[in-house]
């Protein structure tokens, strides 16, 4: 099969479309045939090698698919189904033509997505639902959703919005007005706007890190939280008073089919800034570390 592998860490020229065996599916894992890979922030970090894992290059690259599912086990979606799920961390393998995932990983692709489109969703979006779940999100909360422009902050918002909260998302001018029909109540120019005159906040999803994680303690009430997720909590600036912790994403296809239930019914948006051929994975990976995308990117097999 076709597969995006690397052999060792660095740049983007390290990644290599070649031939590969198939993968071969363990204990309760399907075999899908890949239509669309997603392209998310992890991968190029672990190209880069800020995230490792202990097998031997060649590593494959890539979390999210959307495709067919092509052998199954007792219980598992049927031979044939459009699927969509997320590969568990930190082993990669969805830059290929064959991608294995256990089967409680997946879901059925939703209706309404393209493959390109529902290969976008999976790890943005389940982080954005595990990250307010793990901060206890409700109805008629103060929530502050940080780069609400991003792959997971445009979940974030519109997960936000729909459980009732009132949504504050920061992101560029530019996409004020994409926040804004996501559902955001009210999108802050994060190049303008101190934050620290808003009325506190009960819950802060920080996907940004450093000075912004630093600066969210301040915005929360007394007893409120704070969700990191490309960082540690930065214990040097903890406040008392606030939960903070971090989250790290699992795979969960209960909740993709969940996720892909408000899809379908046009309670949820799914932004697709661009769609790569896979040969271009690498022109994906320059994107994505522009730190600058609207949603998502994805590869097309
Ligand atoms: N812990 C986990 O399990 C987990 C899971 C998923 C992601 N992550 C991490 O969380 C981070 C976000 O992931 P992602 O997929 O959402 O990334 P992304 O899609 O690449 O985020 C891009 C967005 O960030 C915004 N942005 C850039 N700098 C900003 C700043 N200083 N303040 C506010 N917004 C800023 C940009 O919006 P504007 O251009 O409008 O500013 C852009 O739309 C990454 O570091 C990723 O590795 C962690």
């Amino acid at each position: 099969m076709r597969a995006v592998v690397f052999s060792r860490y660095g740049d983007e020229s390290v990644l290599d479309l070649t031939e590969r065996p198939a993968p071969a599916p363990a204990d309760g894992e399907i075999l899908v045939e890949v239509k669309a890979a997603g392209v998310n922030p992890v991968d190029w970090k672990h190209r880069e090698g800020a995230v490792r894992n202990d097998r031997p290059f060649p590593l494959g690259m890539g979390w999210d698919v959307a495709g067919v599912v092509r052998s199954t086990v007792p219980g598992g979606p049927a031979v044939g189904g459009a699927v969509y799920g997320m590969l568990p961390l930190p082993y990669g393998g969805a830059y290929q033509e064959l991608a294995v995932l256990p089967a409680s990983a997946v879901a059925p692709k939703p209706a309404r997505l393209s493959y390109a489109e529902a290969a976008a969703v999976p790890l943005a979006a389940l982080t954005a639902w595990q990250a307010l779940e793990a901060a206890g999100a409700r109805a008629g909360q103060r929530v502050l959703v940080h780069a609400g422009a991003g792959g997971v902050g445009h979940f974030a918002v519109q997960f936000a919005r729909h459980l009732g909260a009132h949504v504050t998302a920061t992101a560029s001018a530019r996409n004020l007005d994409f926040v804004r029909r996501l559902g955001a109540d009210e999108p802050v120019d994060r190049a303008t706007t101190d934050l620290a005159a808003a009325d506190p906040f009960d819950i802060v999803l920080d996907t940004v890190g450093g000075p912004v994680q630093h600066a969210s303690w301040r915005l929360l009430r007394p007893g409120g939280s704070l969700i990191t997720l490309p960082e540690p909590v930065d214990e040097a600036h903890r406040l008392p008073g606030i939960a903070a912790r971090r989250v790290i994403v699992t795979p969960d296809g209960q909740v993709l089919r969940r996720i892909g239930a408000l899809i379908d019914a046009g309670v949820v948006d799914v932004e697709v800034q661009a769609v790569f051929p896979l040969e271009k994975a690498a022109q994906a990976h320059r994107v994505s570390s522009t730190g600058r995308v609207r949603g998502k990117l994805a590869l097309r097999l």
